[in-house]
C-alpha cells in the first residue's frame, strides 16, 4: 500500500505506461466506445448517411486532431491530471480541470454504464433471441419499461441493474489494478479483440444479400445536407465524444507518458484509428440494414425509425432473420459494444481518480472503490422507467454544451496563458512528427470560433424550441442544472488547498 501510494507522491513516481503501444491501445480504447457504433451509426443514419461523413471528417481534421494534440501537450508538459495541469498553468483555472472530470464522472459515465448494461443483457438475449417477434415492444415496454416522461420515475429494471453491477465491478477491477497493470493490460487484450471482431462482423454483414443497398445509403454523399447547420453540429459534437476530448481523459493519459514520446504522432494514430473503427462499424450496421430491407421488400430508409433503437430494435430485428448462426451474429455485435464501452468507461474513471490522487494523495484503492460504488449508485435512476428520458436529456446537454465549452476554454488557456507558439515548441521538442504553424491558427482562432458559433446557435435553438419536447422544468433540472451544479462543485473543489507529499508521509 505504502509503495502504491508513493507512486503518486512525486513526478518521478508518477505511474507510467509500460510501452508506447500500451498507451496507444489505452487511448484508442478510450476513444472507441459506444459512440463509435451506437451513436455514430444512428447519427450517420439520421443525417442522410454519406452526407454525414463529410462534416465528420472535416471536424476530425479541423478540430479533433488539433485538440487532441493540445490535450496531450497540456498533460505531458504539466505531468498531471486535468486539475493538476490547469492548476500549474494558472491557479485561477484549476476549476477548468475539475469541471469536465466531475460532469463526466458524475454524468456521462453514469448513464454510459447503463447503456453498457443494456448491451450485456442483449448479449445474453442473443443466445435465444429473447426479443421475439416484436423487438420494438420488447425493448421499450418489457426491457426498459419506459415511462411517460422524466418525472414519471417508475420502479427500476432488475436485469439492467444486475448488468450495471457487473459493469461497475469490471470498471473497479481494471482501474483498481493501476495504469500499467490494470488499464494497459486490459486494453492490450480488449483492443485487438475489438478490431478483429468488428472486421469479422463487417465482412459477415457485407456478404448478406442486399447488403450493398445499405452500404450505398451509407456512403452515397448527399451534398444538399451540407447546407444544414444541424448536420455540422452533430458531426462536431460526435468528434468530441468519440475522441474523448474535453473529458480530461487525454490530459491524464498523456501525463503517464515518458518524457520523450511522439505526442503528435500518437494523436494522429489514435484519432485516425478511432475513425477507421467507426467507418467499419458503419459498414457492418448499414450492410445489415440493407439485408433487412431486402428481406422485407422495403427501402433501407424504412427499416429504422428510432435513433436509440438502431442498436436495440433494428439490429435485433435483423439478427432474428440472419440465415445462418444468428445467435453468434448477435453475440458478436453486442460483445463488440460491451468491449468498446468498457475500454472507454475505465478511462473516465481513471481521469477522475487521477485528479483526486493528484490533489489529495488518497490511495488509488480507496479512491477507485469509492468512485465505482458512487457510479453504480448514481446509475440506478437510469435503470428506472424514466431512465431513457434522463439519459437523453443529460447526454444532449453534457456532450453538446459541456464538452464544447471545456474545449473552447482549453483553447483560450492555450492561446492566452501558455501561448500556442510555446506549446507547439514544446510538443515539437518531444515529438518525432513535427506540427506546423497551422496548429497555432487552429487552436488560437479556428477551433474556438467554430465551437463558439455552434455553442451559440445551439443554445439559441434550445430557447426557440426546447430539446426533445420535454417539459422545461426537467430540462432546467437535469440538463442545464447538471452542468451548473457540476460547475459549482468544480469551483468549490478548486478552492480547497492542495495536500503535499510531505504532509502525507
Ligand atoms: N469516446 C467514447 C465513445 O465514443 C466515450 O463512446
Amino acid at each position: 500500500m505504502a509503495k502504491r501510494k508513493r507512486e503518486y507522491f512525486s513526478e518521478e513516481h508518477r505511474a507510467q505506461w509500460k510501452t508506447r503501444t500500451g498507451f496507444i491501445f489505452a487511448a484508442i480504447g478510450s476513444a472507441v466506445g459506444l459512440g463509435n457504433i451506437w451513436r455514430f451509426s444512428y447519427l450517420a443514419y439520421e443525417h442522410g448517411g454519406g452526407a454525414f461523413l463529410i462534416p465528420y471528417f472535416a471536424a476530425l481534421f479541423i478540430v479533433g486532431i488539433p485538440l487532441m494534440i493540445l490535450e496531450f501537450g497540456i498533460g505531458h508538459r504539466e505531468r498531471g491530471s486535468a486539475p493538476k495541469s490547469f492548476h500549474s498553468i494558472s491557479g485561477r483555472f484549476e476549476w477548468l480541470g475539475w469541471w469536465p472530470v466531475i460532469f463526466v464522472m458524475f454524468g456521462i459515465v453514469v448513464y454510459y454504464s447503463v447503456v453498457i448494461s443494456w448491451c450485456v443483457n442483449y448479449l445474453f438475449y442473443s443466445f435465444n433471441l429473447a426479443w421475439g417477434a416484436d423487438p420494438n415492444s420488447f425493448f421499450f415496454n418489457d426491457f426498459l419499461q419506459l415511462s411517460s416522461g422524466p418525472g414519471d420515475i417508475t420502479g427500476f429494471s432488475r436485469p439492467i441493474l444486475s448488468g450495471l453491477l457487473l459493469v461497475w465491478f469490471l470498471n473497479w477491477l481494471i482501474v483498481y489494478a493501476g495504469v500499467e497493470k490494470g488499464i494497459e493490460r486490459a486494453t492490450k487484450i480488449l483492443m485487438p479483440a475489438l478490431f478483429l471482431m468488428i472486421i469479422a462482423l463487417a465482412i459477415w454483414a457485407l456478404t448478406l444479400p442486399n447488403a450493398a443497398e445499405g452500404v450505398k445509403q451509407y456512403l452515397r454523399p448527399d451534398f444538399s445536407a451540407l447546407g444544414d447547420t444541424g448536420v455540422w453540429m452533430a458531426a462536431f459534437s460526435q468528434i468530441f465524444f468519440t475522441l474523448s476530448l474535453g473529458f480530461g481523459i487525454m490530459i491524464a493519459y498523456a501525463s503517464y507518458l515518458p518524457r520523450k514520446t511522439d505526442l503528435a504522432g500518437n494523436a494522429y494514430v489514435i484519432s485516425i484509428g478511432n475513425c477507421i473503427f467507426s467507418l467499419i462499424a458503419g459498414l457492418a450496421v448499414f450492410g445489415t440494414l440493407g439485408y433487412m430491407a431486402g428481406v422485407r421488400g422495403v427501402g433501407v430508409g424504412e427499416v429504422v425509425d428510432q435513433s436509440v433503437g438502431l442498436a436495440f430494435v433494428a439490429y435485433p430485428q435483423a439478427i432474428s432473420i440472419i440465415p445462418a448462426f444468428p445467435h453468434i451474429f448477435g453475440v458478436l455485435f453486442f460483445g463488440i459494444l460491451v468491449f468498446a464501452g468498457l475500454s472507454s468507461s475505465i478511462s473516465i474513471v481513471e481521469a477522475f481518480a487521477s485528479s483526486v490522487m493528484d490533489k489529495f494523495h488518497y490511495s488509488r484503492k480507496s479512491v477507485v472503490s469509492v468512485l465505482c460504488l458512487a457510479g453504480f449508485l448514481g446509475g440506478i435512476i437510469f435503470t428506472t422507467g424514466a431512465g431513457l428520458h434522463w439519459l437523453d436529456i443529460t447526454d444532449h446537454f453534457l456532450t453538446n454544451y459541456g464538452l464544447t465549452v471545456v474545449a473552447i476554454l482549453e483553447c483560450v488557456v492555450a492561446a492566452w496563458l501558455i501561448k500556442t507558439s510555446r506549446m507547439r515548441k514544446y510538443i515539437n521538442s518531444v515529438s518525432t512528427l513535427k506540427t506546423g504553424k497551422w496548429w497555432e491558427y487552429s487552436i488560437g482562432f479556428i477551433t474556438p470560433a467554430i465551437l463558439a458559433y455552434f455553442f451559440i446557435t445551439g443554445l439559441y435553438g434550445e430557447i426557440i424550441s426546447p430539446y426533445g419536447g420535454y417539459p422545461i422544468r426537467w430540462l432546467l433540472l437535469i440538463g442545464y442544472g447538471w452542468l451548473i451544479i457540476t460547475l459549482l462543485a468544480a469551483v468549490a473543489v478548486s478552492k480547497i488547498r492542495w495536500r503535499h507529499e510531505k504532509n502525507e508521509v
